[in-house]
């Protein structure tokens, strides 16, 4: 479009984390920057160390000041976080979902797109069939951390964990589906996945806000399914979703369902969105620590985290250039296969490759 319209410069902060974290985001840094020159954006990185070796080494997960400094920047890259020498939950709770909650990060998008050229795991299932975008609610539900222990460690313990669900909770993240269904424009059709026959207070809420605010988008068809439905229909026949909105914990499970059928956790890719704030965005694969430092990982899902960045900081054709730069890789057939060791190219030669064919 016009070159006229002045020079961007978007303040991003870089949270490479561990494992292979730092060698994926080099190589969507690498295409991002690339992409900035063509479509007049630069961009000021500012690195964190956040993630397992900082931890080790000084016991600090999120500082307040990094927290503080992190809410004035127009969005955050993220690797992967995770250690094998730190205790599962410590670092997901302590700076992922930390981070989610103090952002009000309230969406999770999660698109499930299958590319020419990968493997589907789904017989007779191809491109124009998956192609479809999750909604996940990103702040509430059973990951709110409500509820607590009675006679914990005894043989009458008692555990409960609650799903809290709140109608402003619900209702902007409908709203945010809603808009996404109707800028998305392939059916404009918008699924709500719950569990009305079983959790009938908190998905009651959530389906008589979803009939609501369905009222303001008159395009938009509406539709429902429940959430072990939904799972049969993602491998049966995910032609026929378009956008599904769904509660925290039902769209974590789906969407790694999700990542299977669009050919693996090495070209999915997520957003932590905050319409209003700031936004994270990450490849949702892990830090895959025993392949570290080998260039053998693909960082595919951190380069289209990268173009996810980029549509929601409202550059458009920069984001579709990446993602088409990426298409055209998959077609020529140079990436044998998106696991890591079996691509055919190493992690800085798919990186080089984009970056020189945008
Ligand atoms: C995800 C992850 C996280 C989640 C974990 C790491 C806390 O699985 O982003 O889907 O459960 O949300
Ligand atoms: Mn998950």
């Amino acid at each position: 479009m016009s070159s006229k319209k002045s020079k961007k410069t978007y303040k991003i902060a870089v949270l490479p984390g561990d494992g292979t974290g730092p060698e994926v985001v080099n190589e969507g840094l690498k295409v991002l920057k690339a992409v900035g020159e063509k479509n007049n954006i630069s961009f000021e990185w500012v690195n964190y160390d956040l993630g397992g070796e900082r931890y080790k080494k000084t016991g600090e997960i999120l500082p307040e000041s990094v927290l503080n400094e992190l809410r004035k920047v127009d969005s955050i890259y993220l690797g992967a976080i995770g250690h094998p020498d730190v205790k599962p939950g410590i670092l997901e709770k302590g700076l992922l979902l930390q981070l989610r909650f103090e952002l009000d990060q309230y969406i999770n998008l999660r698109p499930v797109k299958l590319y020419p050229n990968v493997d589907c795991p789904l017989k007779d299932k191809g491109p124009k069939d998956i192609d479809f975008t999750v909604v996940r609610e990103n702040t509430e539900g059973l990951y709110a951390g409500a509820g607590g222990f009675l006679k914990k460690g005894t043989l009458d313990e008692v555990a409960v964990q609650e799903s809290i669900n709140t109608r402003k909770g619900a209702e902007r993240c409908l709203r945010y589906a809603f808009e996404y269904a109707q800028k998305r424009n392939k059916n404009k059709k918008l699924t709500l996945c719950g569990k009305t026959n079983v959790l009938t207070y908190a998905f009651d809420m959530w389906e008589r806000t979803f009939y609501d605010v369905a009222k303001d988008y008159a395009d938009v068809k509406t539709d429902y399914a429940h959430v072990d439905a939904t799972c049969m229909w993602m491998v049966k026949n995910p032609e026929w979703f378009d956008v599904i909105v769904t509660d925290n914990m039902f769209g974590d499970i789906i969407t790694d369902l999700g990542a299977m059928i669009q050919g693996g956790m090495g070209i999915a890719a997520g957003g932590n969105i905050n319409p209003e704030g700031v936004s994270m965005f990450e490849p949702i694969g892990g830090s895959a620590p025993k392949y570290t430092g080998q260039n053998i990982i693909n960082p595919l899902a951190a380069i289209c985290a990268g173009s996810m960045m980029l549509d929601t900081l409202g550059e458009k054709d920069a984001a579709d250039a990446v993602e088409k730069a990426v298409v055209t890789l998959l077609e020529s057939g140079k990436i044998k296969s998106l696991s890591a060791g079996k691509m055919g190219m190493t992690t800085s030669e798919v990186g080089d490759w984009l970056a020189s064919h945008l």
